[in-house]
């Protein structure tokens, strides 16, 4: 092992703050948190940082969905991605947001120093806008009809059925997924980064080593497409960062995203006395810098962030580790099919250390897909975990608690055994330090191998009842449990909640790479209490079900709430007609506001209780920023008595309130005349 520990600094992507965990990203945080653990436990200076990706268009529009303030929306999914990360031991030493002081100081320093180099150019463009919700589209918030197939319903830049790609000005009959309104074609000034002035360094940085070959070999193919300029402004309205002298433009989310590391580094170093920020950051440090990234996000890492770097004066990346993408039995995860699961939902069912153990069984330094086949993970966890690591300590345990009073034999019986699995310890240390992940994994499933064929020979429990033979079995026993010691040493950057408990049990200080050599001798261990238990394919079935269930709650957030039906729409001219059937269809009554209350979390809401004669409904209305709720308290509405509940965020709204206006505070409701009565139907 090297004298001097290396300094190293870690980060795994920032995921996107408009949306939940799932296991797909796990396969990136269990990866990164792997090796950096890995890189820990070998005595090393490893940092490791993250943070919430907070910036764009979707957050943006996710928080108007919800009714809330992109601040109130960012802070929340925080919270919930940080609780499920350390539900699954992913042990970052910061977690920040680029929603944050230090990564608009850090942004802003990197964008000065390129654009006074003269990396940044201004050109004006033309781009899709809605007009009703006054706002810049991006491709995928444009929908329309395949021009290729005729797929109706298609995303602004490609087609889900036949595969073809485009640009949102070639849709057929295009709309605004915001608004619904047709995008009109506007043009905007455009800052833009000059990613060609950077060809030279790039082509001797992706060809030094910084990269996986695989992901070297796909930048050839960009390069001979030639460097484009990249654009690096929106316009307002964008949740983002202004950009310096240019107010109502702002950076493109994937400009601030990458600062995102060294803001959550900075932000760490602001709260850390000795450590450096200069040291991981200067042009010539002598400290290491890694991001895991997916397959998905090499163009941003691997040429647009190492050259923006470069051209604000900062070092670059030394490497980049690309992963493959999550399936779940072979096909791409699934809301229907129940295996789009959320990190949240796996907890509620499985260890997370199961998903750990499996997913680094399966990963490699390349960059293949990885598949999560359920019925292979059950038997693997079952079998090697359960089966074969576990069973070690708990064959030898009681006997050295029963019979010797919990203390481990004075020496080792077989030397040449430990020694075995202590050289061995080299290769899967190599593989570790190569995130050769599944290598690591089978040679250590190879020692359990041996260290169970050693307790099949000697039998301790045949030997436990025979006569004048303790020493043997206080020998074979703590040889056991010596060789258990080192499994879950090797094993402890995959299952750190088992080699916690293992520890406690052993009764030893964490364990690391170097003083697993020493063998435990004339130690007192505590009782064994069951490590693991094993995966029940029924729990399995339960996740996938609940699952299920997440998507329908999922796809009943995504309609937009009644404010935005009923904001803008005054302006907005009347598009399509529908028949009189359709609005036959609509069961309209008199509704009688017996309460109104304001909703937590929400700006826009009002929560209402309206009585349609002798029934009651709860119904959610966007309507707060015209009325006070006590206002409304005793007054005559029209509601759509049979439009399907719907389960909102804040409870199920069993009705919408019809309210017409520009919005903000002119917004109206009807009010109808005297005599009516509450549940008449509206003809
Ligand atoms: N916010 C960007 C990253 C900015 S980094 C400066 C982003 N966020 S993400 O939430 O979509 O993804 C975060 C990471 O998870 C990415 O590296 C992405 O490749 C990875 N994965 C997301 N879904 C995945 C799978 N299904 N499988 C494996 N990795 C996946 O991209
Ligand atoms: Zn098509």
């Amino acid at each position: 092992m090297n004298d001097t520990p290396r300094k190293i600094l870690v980060t795994s992507a920032l995921p996107y703050a408009n949306g939940p965990i799932h296991i797909g990203h796990l396969v990136e945080y269990i990866q990164t948190d792997i090796w950096v653990r890995f890189q820990k436990m070998r005595g090393n200076q490893c940092i490791y940082c993250c943070a919430d990706d907070a910036h764009g268009t979707p957050i943006m529009l996710r928080a108007r969905l919800e009714g809330i303030e992109p601040e109130q929306l960012i802070a929340r999914v925080a919270e919930e991605h940080q609780a499920d990360f350390s539900a699954f031991r992913v042990g970052f030493d910061n977690y920040h947001s680029t929603h944050s002081e230090e990564n608009k100081v850090c942004a802003t320093t990197i964008y000065e120093h390129n654009r006074d180099s003269g990396h940044i150019a201004r050109r004006e463009i033309t781009q899709a806008y809605d007009p009703v919700e006054k706002m810049f589209l991006p491709d995928r918030f444009i929908k329309g009809t395949c021009p290729k197939c005729g797929a109706e319903d298609q995303y602004g830049d490609n087609c889900e059925v036949c595969g073809a790609s485009y640009s949102p000005a070639e849709l057929i009959n295009p709309v605004s997924a915001v608004s619904g309104a047709k995008p009109e074609e506007r043009k905007s000034d455009h800052y833009f980064f000059k990613l060609a002035d950077f060809e030279e360094i790039l082509q001797s940085w992706t060809k030094g080593g910084h990269l996986q070959a695989e992901v070297s070999n796909k930048l050839d193919e960009w390069f001979e497409t030639g460097l484009q300029e990249w654009d690096i402004s929106r316009d307002a309205p964008y949740f983002g960062f202004e950009i310096p002298d240019h107010p109502g433009k702002y950076f493109y989310v994937w400009l601030d995203a990458p600062i995102g590391y060294m803001a959550s580094f900075r932000n760490l170093c602001d709260k850390t006395e000795d450590l450096d920020f200069d040291a991981f950051w200067k042009p010539d440090a002598d400290t290491e810098l890694y991001h895991f990234i997916g397959k998905d996000i090499i163009y941003f890492h691997a040429l647009f962030w190492p050259a923006m770097l470069h051209g604000a004066g900062f070092r670059t990346p030394s490497a980049i580790f690309a992963h493959g993408f999550l399936t779940v039995d072979g096909k791409k995860m699934s809301k229907s099919r129940g295996t789009f699961i959320k990190a949240s939902t796996y907890l509620d069912h499985l260890n997370p250390e199961y998903l750990r153990y499996y997913f680094a069984a399966k990963l490699s330094s390349g960059v293949d897909d990885i598949d999560l086949n359920l019925k292979d993970f059950a038997q693997r966890v079952n079998s090697d975990l359960v089966g074969k690591v576990v069973n070690i300590a708990s064959r030898c345990a009681g006997f050295i608690k029963k019979r010797f009073d919990g203390r481990l034999a004075d020496s080792l019986s077989e030397q040449a055994l430990f020694d075995e699995f202590i050289t061995t310890g080299h290769a899967i240390a190599e593989h570790y330090e190569k995130r050769e992940f599944g290598h690591a994994v089978r040679a250590i499933m190879g020692l359990a191998d041996k260290a169970n064929q050693y307790i099949d020979e000697k039998q301790p429990w045949v030997i436990a009842k025979e006569e004048g033979k303790d020493q043997e079995l206080h020998d074979i026993c703590s040889m056991g449990i010596n060789l258990f010691r080192v499994l879950i040493g090797y094993l402890s950057p995959i299952l750190p909640g088992t080699a916690e408990k293992s520890e406690a049990f052993l009764q030893v200080e964490p364990l690391t790479w170097a003083r697993l050599a020493t063998p435990l001798t004339g130690h007192q261990i505590t009782k064994f209490k069951p490590l693991m238990t094993r995966v029940d394919e029924k729990q399995i079935d339960a996740m996938l079900e609940h699952s299920k269930e997440d998507l329908k709650e999922e796809g009943a957030k995504q309609t937009p709430e009644p404010a935005q039906a009923a904001g803008p729409l005054a302006e907005n001219p009347i598009a399509d007609t529908i028949e009189f059937d359709d609005f036959a269809k609509l069961d309209l009554r008199i509704a009688k506001i017996v309460e109104a209350n304001p909703v937590e979390g929400a700006d826009k809401l009002l929560q209402l209780t309206l009585d349609i004669g002798g029934e009651t409904r709860n119904v959610f209305a966007g309507i707060k920023s015209a009325y006070r709720p006590e206002d409304l308290q005793g007054r005559l509405t029209v509601m759509v008595a049979n439009l399907a509940p719907r389960k909102m965020r804040f409870g199920l709204s069993e009705g919408m309130v019809l309210a017409a206006g520009p919005g903000g505070k002119d917004l109206f409701i009807l009010n109808p005349d005297e005599g009516a009565q509450p549940g008449m139907k509206v003809k």
